[in-house]
């Protein structure tokens, strides 16, 4: 069993880069779709999700060159094909990526059911419902979706239920090649759709709004491949702000690479919590707090706080001197990370969406498992400031969406190190 083990106690400090951000590599890495020709992307993470979505790319006909370990060549005048196979939406549910642009290029895809996940039920009911308002017949049959428009998609209004983000994008990227004009209204505003939105009108697509709650997208006849640099990762930053928050030494850590104003208000709490910062060139240098103060969080989509912030700011609010509320707004079963937060000493009560922190002093090394991406990072943070050594297991979650995690804080002097150890739970 693949493990990362964490040695508690060590100062941190140094400067860390950030990749690209996995949230808008795979979104690009799927509208590429819609501009038959040879698309490069740069600054693309080299992590297992975005592996898991060139399989899917490839399956459908087109050619990847890894340029370097950052840049994508991707070839899609080939693709003859308009199916994302089981095996793939299983393993990563942003596949359905593919349908929006696909519909868009195609009129026409067969998408994987997703099933469950351990975030919970996932539903895709609302890229859905806004698709059939485009035009699109969907018929279900032996666990895929099959999604057509025999007479082409029409633009027309749409309103979200929520600001759905996977909604939002596959939506744009279906509208984009739509007759007519298309107005999504409580639109997601995350910053990776308008890294999106901006790709696609580098292709020739007119794309308004985006990053506000109103998207005007007017069709057009067609696309054209381009060369576009993926925006810097905010979650990842967010990740080793985190880390610097509670184990920085006196030169602090500098988290570059990405833009401060994308995660304004991760930046806001933590200064209400103590935390400092200061801008640098690029990102920001952050500092431990010696006094961490109670928090309450509630997440919420763009601009407000990010659920995949959520558990790395619990670790922080575990050590803070009073009691902390945590709400969770965007997905059931997120708190599943906070149980093994418990066994490394967090004094943690969850009722329904609420988690209830009360600080202690201390956090004690133990043997926890990943329960997903973010809440896998969040107890390798954990295990940094913890008295001995946390060993963290099932860490294929983390791989989905960190690069080089345990290379990048062993560079701020961090003792991680990844190892393999027996399976306690097999005979
Ligand atoms: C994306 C991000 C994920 C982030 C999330 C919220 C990617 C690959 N993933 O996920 O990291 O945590 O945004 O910022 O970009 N919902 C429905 N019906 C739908 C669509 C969504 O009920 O048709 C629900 C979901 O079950 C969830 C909530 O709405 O509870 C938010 O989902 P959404 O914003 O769509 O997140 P994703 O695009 O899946």
């Amino acid at each position: 069993m693949n493990i990362i083990r964490v040695h508690g106690g060590h100062a941190i400090e140094g400067d860390v880069h950030v990749s690209g951000a996995k949230n808008s590599a795979l979104k690009l890495m799927a509208a590429t779709l819609l501009a038959p020709g040879t698309t490069t992307l740069t600054n693309v993470p080299n992590i297992s999700d975005v592996h898991v979505m060139g399989k899917v790319l490839k399956g459908l006909g087109a050619t990847i060159e890894v340029a370097d370990e950052h840049t994508l060549i991707i070839d899609t005048s080939a693709v003859d094909s308009w199916e994302a196979p089981y095996e793939l939406v299983a393993k990563m549910r942003a596949s359905t990526a593919v349908m929006g642009p696909l519909l868009g290029r195609f009129n026409r895809a067969k998408i994987a059911m997703p099933g469950g996940c351990n975030l919970g039920a996932r539903k895709i009911d609302m890229h859905i419902l806004g698709l059939e308002a485009l035009g699109v017949q969907f018929d279900t049959d032996h666990g895929y979706i099959h999604a057509n428009a025999p007479e082409g998609l029409t633009g027309t209004m749409v309103s979200l239920e929520f600001a759905s983000v996977g909604a939002t994008e596959n939506l744009i990227m279906a509208a984009v090649r739509a007759q007519g004009t298309t107005t999504i209204d409580n639109a997601a505003r995350e910053p990776e759709i308008v890294d999106l939105a901006n790709m696609l009108n580098e292709m020739g697509a007119k794309v308004s709004g985006a990053g506000t709650p109103v998207v005007t997208v007017e069709g057009v006849e067609e696309l054209h491949p381009v060369v576009h640099q993926v925006i810097g990762d905010r979650i990842e930053a967010g990740t080793f702000i985190v880390a610097g928050a509670l184990a920085a030494g006196d030169r602090g850590v500098a988290v570059t690479g990405f833009n401060p104003q994308h995660l304004g208000m991760v930046l806001k709490k933590l200064e209400l919590m103590g935390v400092s910062y200061e801008r640098v060139n690029g990102g920001v240098r952050v500092w431990r707090a010696e006094h961490l103060r109670p928090v309450d969080i509630q997440t919420l989509p763009f601009p407000g706080f990010p659920t995949d912030m959520q558990a790395q700011v619990m670790v922080l609010s575990a050590l803070a001197d009073g009691n902390s509320i945590i709400t969770e707004n965007i997905f059931e079963n997120r708190f599943m990370f906070a149980s093994e937060l418990v066994r490394m000493g967090a004094n943690i009560r969850i009722e329904s969406h609420h988690a209830i922190i009360h600080g202690v002093e201390r956090l004690s090394g133990a043997q926890v498992v990943s329960p997903d991406l973010r809440g896998g990072a969040a107890l390798v943070l954990a295990g940094l400031v913890a008295e001995g050594e946390t060993d963290v297991s099932a860490i294929h979650h983390i791989n989905r969406g960190y690069e080089r995690f345990v290379d990048k804080l062993t560079g701020l002097g961090a003792q991680v190190e990844r190892a393999s150890i027996p399976d306690p739970l097999e005979d």
